[in-house]
């Protein structure tokens, strides 16, 4: 078995900041409540897929200590892409002046646990590439109505890229992937519409599923989840990230949440809590990662890797 090991990750985020207040002074709502409900204080919206896309990629690539020849393959995550067809990461790949092959993944906010374990088997092939890079890029603020005080109070726009190695050691421990289609109603954007959502039921399912899925991939790897180090979930509403984590029995403080202040930002979040946890440099060789994405399908993903 041929392993993978992350030796870059790079992120990027617009530079136009919104505030809870700049959002009341739109809808009806306040600093108070959407703190109180979401965990959110400020986001940053306004760059498009790609562009953030190119930013986190060559952030990635520098830590990584790799140049444009070095990437054997491109995947990218995104359930906004700035065109309909080419798929965003042919923009990417130019923007970057990368040789290789490169396609997207849309699983939504699943999209990069879904793009990583997608490279963990490319790179397990025969002939597979050697170095990949994943992004996970999203503008989720040109498909929300900003007159709509479900959604606007959640979603914003950001980017986060990985580079991804092979290795001797096999540490991909366990994935679980999951869907249920029957929930595609209760969050969906139409072709030129905005989110629609039912906020409660997104809430319940997605709690829910995601307990589910990490108890499957922890008995798949043979942990407990006193074995976790790291936990990085998918940032949505920190009062799912709480209660996810009480139903997963993983203490909170192993998590490393960026919603505060980058709010919803769908494939891009996992990246960016990443880039957190390396900061706070509990990335260690062999600790156990615990990585888990949801949403709109609904959909998630849980990957449990050594570091
Ligand atoms: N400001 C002020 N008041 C509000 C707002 C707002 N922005 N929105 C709703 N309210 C009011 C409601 O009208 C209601 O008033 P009422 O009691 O007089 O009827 C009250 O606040 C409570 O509303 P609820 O909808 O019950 O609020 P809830 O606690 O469920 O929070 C929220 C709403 C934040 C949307 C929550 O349900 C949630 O986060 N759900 C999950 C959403 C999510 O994670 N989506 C993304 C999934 S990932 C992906 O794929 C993109």
């Amino acid at each position: 078995m041929t392993g993978t090991k992350i030796t870059g990750i790079g992120t990027a985020l617009p530079e136009k900041v919104v505030t809870n207040d700049d959002l009341a002074e739109l809808i009806d709502t306040t600093d108070e409540w959407i703190r109180d409900r979401t965990g959110i204080r400020e986001r940053r919206v306004g760059a498009p897929t790609t562009t953030l896309g190119i930013e986190a990629g060559r952030n990635a690539m520098e830590m990584a200590g790799v140049g444009p020849d070095d990437i054997d393959v491109l995947v990218v995550a995104t359930t906004t892409p700035d065109q309909r067809l080419p798929a965003s990461s042919a923009a990417i790949q130019a923007g970057l002046d990368l040789r290789c092959g490169s396609f997207d993944v849309n699983a939504v906010c699943a999209g990069f646990s879904y793009a990583y374990i997608t490279t963990c088997g490319l790179m397990q092939l025969p002939m597979g590439p050697k170095r990949a890079l994943v992004v996970g890029a999203d503008s989720l603020s040109a498909i929300t109505d900003w007159q709509d005080r479900n959604t606007a109070i959640l979603f914003a726009d950001a980017g986060g890229a990985v580079v991804m190695e092979t290795t001797e050691e096999d540490n991909l421990l366990s994935w679980n992937l999951g869907t249920d289609g029957r929930y595609r109603s209760i969050l969906y954007a139409d072709h030129d519409g905005y989110i629609i959502m039912e906020g409660k039921e997104v809430f319940k399912v997605a709690v829910r599923a995601v307990t589910r899925s990490v108890g499957e991939a922890l008995d798949d790897a043979g942990l407990t989840p006193d074995d976790v180090d790291v936990l990085l979930l998918h940032q949505a509403n920190i009062r799912i990230i709480e209660a996810i984590c009480k139903r997963i029995d993983i203490p909170i403080e192993k998590s490393h949440n960026v919603i505060e202040t980058t709010g919803n930002t769908s494939s891009a979040t996992i990246p960016l809590c990443m880039a957190k946890a390396h900061e706070a440099g509990v990335l260690q060789p062999g600790a156990i990662v615990l990585m888990t994405g949801f949403g709109a399908g609904m959909t998630w993903a849980t990957t449990v890797i050594r570091w």
